[in-house]
């Protein structure tokens, strides 16, 4: 039975990373920190017979001592680092702790895999993102584009990817970097701004809440489902050698008109009124969505858009689900919770 590790389970990708690979049949080390609040709603949601393959270890990336103790008692074939203070806007914030968990974190798994000799046995991924590319002048992103970064997370995940890349031609470890466009699903943190928007807007429609405040509604994203993007980690493993690729959906839309569909698909039917930090929308003479600077970044990436051509080639790897149906799954899951108090 193969088996991996996953740092980072109980986020949004190590959740779904860890169901795609328990149904594959890998025995599953799932790595958890130890906080006083336990947050591991996702990971309870696997199913209960695949559970069995799932354990999970009490850990922390930043902490050398623990990645190698867990990394040398499973030998794994395959290590999954998804562990990162992973918001943008909070790194503006708290740029050390982004910084230690994003680089000290990749270098401990690392020099784990060189100091302990498993460059034969162990394949190590890197999250990397397409938030490397930053303002970057290009139309298309891809795996040649310079990199552009706007903020320390950004600017960590090119070290994290640098690093990733020196220990792959100079240690010969089978270290590969995805680097992912925004990612999506109805696991995603409600501070995200798909997530926010579809929370706040189906709990609008049922009246449980009056409005929800927003940033910048301009800038574009390239947004894809996490379902579909964890298959895509998995592939860059399998790959013959190790090699870095960009996974996206090759489409970009404004949060502006994120929103627009989801209001669309909710019928609520109201209109846009007012500019910049005035802009509101306004439904049966509420304003139920309003801008709010608190959520302005002070360096903004304006537009993503990722070119998957190397990822569909080499992997046979290309996105199954567009922006509407995955709208369409955020808006049921939120339906779902509210009529049946899901976490
Ligand atoms: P997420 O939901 O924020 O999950 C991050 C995970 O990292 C959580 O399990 C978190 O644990 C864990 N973590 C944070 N600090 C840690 C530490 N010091 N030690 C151990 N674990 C730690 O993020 P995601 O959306 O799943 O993204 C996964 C990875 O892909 C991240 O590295 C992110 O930067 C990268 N990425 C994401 C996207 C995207 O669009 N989702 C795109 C490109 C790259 P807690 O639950 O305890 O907080
Ligand atoms: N979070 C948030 N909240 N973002 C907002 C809001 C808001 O209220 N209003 C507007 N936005 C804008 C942000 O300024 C940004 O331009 C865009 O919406 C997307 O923001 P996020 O959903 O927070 O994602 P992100 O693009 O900053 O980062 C995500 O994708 C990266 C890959 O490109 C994260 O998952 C990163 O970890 C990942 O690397």
């Amino acid at each position: 039975m193969k088996n991996a590790i996953i740092f980072g389970v109980t986020g949004q990708d190590g959740s779904y990373l860890a169901n795609f690979l328990l149904l594959k049949g890998y025995k599953v080390h799932g790595v958890v920190r130890r906080t006083s609040a336990i947050n591991r709603y996702r990971i309870d949601k696997i199913q209960k017979n695949l559970k069995k393959n799932l354990i999970l270890h009490y850990g922390d990336v930043t902490d050398p001592l623990n990645v190698f103790e867990i990394i040398k008692k499973i030998k794994p074939r395959e290590i999954y680092n998804l562990a990162a203070q992973s918001h943008v806007g909070i790194s503006f914030q708290k740029p050390i702790y982004t910084t230690t968990s994003i680089v000290n974190g990749s270098l401990n798994i690392l020099e784990a895999i060189r100091l302990m000799n498993l460059s034969k046995r162990t394949k190590y991924y890197q999250a990397s993102s397409s938030e490397m590319f930053g303002n970057s002048l290009k139309k298309k992103l891809n795996e040649k584009t310079n990199f552009n970064p706007q903020s320390v997370y950004a600017v960590s995940k090119i070290y994290g990817y640098y690093l990733t890349r020196f220990y792959r031609n100079t240690y010969k470890i089978f270290a590969s970097n995805g680097i992912l466009f925004n990612h999506e699903s109805p696991w995603r943190s409600e501070n995200f701004v798909t997530k926010k928007i579809v929370n706040g807007l189906v709990n609008i429609k049922f009246g449980l809440r009056d409005k929800i405040k927003i940033g910048n509604l301009y800038s574009k994203r390239d947004w894809g489902y996490a379902k579909d993007y964890v298959e895509g980690m998995w592939k860059i493993l399998q790959h013959k050698k190790p090699d870095d690729f960009v996974l996206s959906t090759n489409k970009s839309v404004s949060v502006k008109n994120f929103i627009n569909l989801v209001l669309k698909k909710l019928k609520i039917k109201g209109s846009w009124k007012g500019k910049g930090l005035k802009e509101v929308y306004i439904y049966n003479r509420q304003t139920i969505i309003e801008v709010d600077k608190k959520y302005f970044r002070p360096a903004e990436v304006n537009y993503l858009k990722g070119d998957f051509s190397k990822a569909n080639k080499n992997l046979n790897w290309k996105p199954k689900t567009n922006l509407s149906k995955l709208a369409d799954v955020m808006i049921d899951y939120e339906f779902d919770k509210i009529h049946k108090k899901l976490p």
